[in-house]
């Protein structure tokens, strides 16, 4: 795609119609802006069957063809991707585990063909698991034709693109859901379940971070000709902020109550990935990039620090600190760790470490609350008593499907649980759990940690994008999922091939 965003938006506006034409239901405008009022608890008619079409079945996109053709009433009916084995290997899935064939767009290699999938009547909503640049256009093409969209992460790559999802999803009266998966683990919304039943008191700050060694994946030509490190090689900034913030936002009731108000943004020197590269790689390396022309792997030097540190304000006094790591040599962790008025959550990510792992270093979450005001809180809660209070206030979706989602897969089953519940939320006419804001909201901090690096680190406001609405929107609730409601039948697949990593 070459077209030039604002081109391309221009060619767009007359598309409307086909939203309409699509019989969205526009909620009433409440607040006065966009062109349909604001998005803040939008939701459309139950949707018995909902329709997938899925762009991008790669590493991440074939786990999303296997968990979603295994929810009842949700069928994969279109994919689109321009690498032809890509694609064949979706279809041989389906086919081996009784699935109806997808119809497909790109097998030709053509970067524009997935326009074609969103045109179609055979898709209700479009799940995009592709490269980042891609995410803008299918947001704001296929809300355009009428589609909802489930977004990857991060939902947009700059301010302007923020912009322009939000004004596409208040035009077209659609749906744009960030695909945030870790928001659903299970240590995530262990934490969420005990904030929301006020164990820690008032939240004061959260300390999250994404830390993932991937000096092999960003260096391998497989990894789609390297256009994550494409990014990593010429810009400052975090460019995957989402996996611990969205979680701690929703602790937060960020655009519900509070919002990001101010960020400054830090970075170290860079030496990680050059010193991998020249461990690795020969002097006279050259490979592919993604724009076409030749570099060296083991003379390229890297533009972004190997840690990127935010420090983000809110408008209610809370401050966030986030981190953004990739290529040092540290076990993987999000963070999740909540300061509160009378207690502290902090919390391994369950999916990456076993159970049995985690509770050799003491107990996978560790926490603990004052009994009574002011006691003096020396150590975490015993073994014992955060493993039992871990059962105690597991997060409903994980009491009803953990196990389920455990066997099918992706990231130790919070990927299923986050599919399982859009879809429960479709199929009962329900708002889905954050909305094209919060997509916007988190998605800002890739521009604005990148300025505000470039600038010393200079502090940076946050666009409200729900122009005030974050003052009057209902707080998040520990909701449920009714896991009747689903037939299951003869239980679920292990999706073998779902990421894991
Ligand atoms: N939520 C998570 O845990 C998580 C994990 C990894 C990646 N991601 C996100 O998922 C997305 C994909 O990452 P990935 O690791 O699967 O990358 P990938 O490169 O393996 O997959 C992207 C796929 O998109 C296809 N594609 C590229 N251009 C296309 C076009 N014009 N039309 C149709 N298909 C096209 C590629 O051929 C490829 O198969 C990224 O946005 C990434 O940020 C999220």
């Amino acid at each position: 795609m070459n077209q030039n965003r604002r081109d391309f938006l221009k060619g767009t506006a007359w598309m409307g119609v086909a939203a309409a034409a699509a019989g969205c239901i526009s909620e009433k405008n409440t607040l006065g802006f966009g062109d349909g009022g604001s998005m803040h608890g939008f939701h459309v008619a139950p949707m018995k069957l909902i329709r997938v079409g899925v762009i991008g079945v790669g590493a991440r996109g074939i786990g999303a063809v296997q968990r979603i053709s295994q929810i009842p009433g949700c069928r994969v009916t279109a994919i689109s991707d321009i690498n032809a084995a890509m694609l064949d290997r979706a279809q041989k899935w389906l086919k081996e585990n009784g699935k109806p064939a997808a119809r497909e767009w790109s097998r030709n290699g053509d970067e524009d063909a997935w326009k074609g999938l969103c045109d179609s009547d055979i898709v209700d909503v479009v799940y995009s698991v592709t490269p980042r640049s891609l995410h803008c256009p299918i947001n704001v093409y296929a809300m355009a034709h009428g589609k909802h969209v489930l977004q990857e992460v991060p939902g947009a790559f700059s301010l302007d693109e923020c912009w322009e999802t939000v004004e596409a999803a208040e035009k077209y009266r659609r749906h744009c859901m960030m695909l945030e998966n870790c928001t659903y683990g299970e240590a995530e919304m262990l934490a969420f379940n005990l904030i929301h039943k006020g164990k820690l008191g008032e939240i004061i700050q959260a300390e999250v971070e994404y830390t993932h060694d991937q000096r092999v994946l960003q260096y391998n030509p497989k990894d789609g000709r390297f256009w994550r490190l494409k990014r990593h090689m010429e810009q400052h900034g975090n460019y995957y902020p989402t996996h611990g913030l969205v979680p701690a936002g929703r602790c937060l009731d960020i655009n519900r109550g509070d919002r990001l108000d101010q960020i400054v943004s830090m970075e170290t020197k860079s030496a990680s990935f050059e010193a991998y590269a020249r461990a690795t790689f020969s002097r006279n390396d050259s490979v592919v990039g993604i724009d076409g022309k030749r570099f060296n792997r083991y003379e390229q030097k890297m533009t972004k620090g190997d840690i990127n540190m935010s420090m983000i304000h809110t408008a209610n006094g809370r401050v966030i600190t986030l981190k953004h790591n990739v290529c040092t040599p540290m076990p993987y962790n999000r963070g999740n760790t909540y300061l509160g008025t009378h207690g502290v959550f902090t919390g391994i990510s369950l999916d990456f470490w076993k159970p049995a792992d985690a509770y050799q270093m003491g107990s996978p979450c560790r926490f603990a609350w004052e009994s009574k005001p002011g006691e003096y809180l020396h150590v975490y809660f015993d073994f014992e008593k955060a493993k039992r209070l871990s059962e105690e206030y597991k997060h409903p979706f994980w009491k009803v499907a953990g196990e389920m989602a455990k066997k099918v897969g992706g990231h130790g089953g919070m990927d299923f649980v986050m599919d399982l519940r859009w879809a429960y939320c479709l199929q009962n006419g329900l708002p889905l759990d954050t909305d094209v804001y919060d997509l916007a909201t988190y998605s800002s901090i890739v521009e604005l940690s990148e300025r505000s690096v470039n600038a010393g680190s200079k502090t940076l406001d946050f666009p409200d994008y729900t122009r005030g609405g974050w003052k009057t929107a209902k707080a998040f609730t520990v909701d449920e999922i009714d896991i009747n409601k689903f037939d299951f039948g003869k239980g679920v697949i292990h999706a073998k091939d779902a990421q894991t990593t």
